[in-house]
């Protein structure tokens, strides 16, 4: 395909820049960005080393790059923590690098997510590009400068608003995912339609089969459409102080999923599409008008898991209020009142949210 960008324009004049190009160019966009051509940090995870560790460290030492020092993490949610944060503290302190040295963050979500903490906090902030790998990291994770780790009290709890320089988005990347992780992926995609974007909604209903069969045509036209709607919300509210809230639809239900049933047990798209439903299921209790089948008939259609099983309510309405978006022990919870016109429900009742989650216990 013939590159294309797009950009998150920031307040302060910053522009970050999103291309969409093969990974092999990554020395050419860094030159774009001014980065220092000299020893860099690479850091990504035991499943993508065989997959893009080789080619990525080739066409970087090719054009001049080097000393590389590989960090390898294991794959997986678990890393996210405060343990292998630590070893990359001591991996890459140990190389002797410097506020010039960038750390390229090859990955999906996790990878993204720690190696821009890292890169916040080494030396008080370190150039970081993002090379995103899965659906979820090219559409979301790695656009809008969120970064963190997980406590054992909840998801993404510790961290920082930390951009990158650039972000390298390969998307022929796509097509070697396992199914689950696409399957999965898709699910934060058709979430940009419904908080944000009615017609994306109609074009993604129109071209699903091609979508699931991951069309090239289709791929490239649904990820730069959906990574453009995310690069235009955080372009208005960086740092989440109203907009950028939308963004979270189905996911205070979604860490609830995760965290009674254990992380692992569902993938974070099967919880977000499982999270979605139930919102939309409140959502349509206090606005009667919004075609709350329609919306549930087509994530229905996602081929995940599509009930949450046995699980105690209770159990389930007490972990939302884990959630980051409590605000004074009130639920806040991300409503709809029609596809593409999402907003912030501060005081929604318990009641409500467990018919929410009612609508989602059984297939
Ligand atoms: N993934 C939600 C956000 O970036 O705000």
């Amino acid at each position: 395909m013939r590159p294309e960008v797009i950009h998150v324009s920031l307040g302060n004049a910053q522009t970050i820049p999103i291309w969409f190009a093969s990974l092999t160019e990554l020395p050419s966009y860094c030159e774009s960005v001014d980065l220092r051509i000299g020893p860099c940090i690479l850091i990504t995870d035991t499943n993508l080393v065989p997959l893009y560790l080789d080619q990525v460290k080739t066409s970087l030492l090719d054009s001049g790059w080097g000393p590389t020092t590989e960090i390898i993490i294991p794959s997986g949610e678990a890393s996210k923590s405060a343990d292998v944060l630590q070893s990359i503290y001591d991996q890459t302190l140990q190389s002797g690098l410097d506020r010039q040295t960038p750390i390229f963050a090859l990955g999906g979500g996790v990878i993204g997510d720690l190696a821009g903490f890292a890169a916040a906090t080494l030396l008080r902030g370190l150039p970081l590009v993002h090379l995103p790998t899965s659906l979820i990291a090219q559409v979301d994770s790695s656009i809008g400068g969120k970064t963190g780790i997980n406590h054992r009290i909840g998801k993404n709890l510790i961290g920082a608003f930390y951009q990158p320089h650039l972000v390298l988005t390969d998307l022929d990347l796509l097509q070697s995912l396992p199914e689950l992780e696409w399957t999965s992926g898709l699910a934060e995609v058709v979430k940009h339609g419904f908080i944000a974007d009615a017609d994306f909604f109609t074009y993604l209903s129109s071209n699903w089969d091609a979508i699931l069969q991951r069309d090239n045509e289709q791929v490239q036209r649904m990820v730069i459409h959906a990574a453009r709607i995310k690069a235009s919300i955080v372009s208005k509210d960086e740092k989440e102080s109203s907009l950028r809230a939308i963004l979270n639809f189905g996911h205070t239900f979604a860490h609830s999923i995760e965290r009674v049933a254990g992380y692992g047990q569902f993938t974070h798209g099967e919880a977000v599409a499982l999270g979605m439903r139930a919102a939309t299921k409140v959502s349509s209790l206090i606005h009667p008008n919004l075609p709350h089948h329609l919306i549930d008939s087509f994530l229905l259609k996602l081929p995940v898991r599509n009930s949450i099983g046995d699980i105690s309510i209770d159990a389930l309405i007490q972990a939302m209020y884990y959630d980051k978006k409590v605000m004074a022990g009130q639920l806040r919870l991300i409503l709809i009142r029609d596809i593409g016109d999402a907003y912030v429900h501060d005081q929604v009742s318990e009641d409500l949210i467990a018919q929410g989650w009612e609508s989602i216990m059984q297939s």
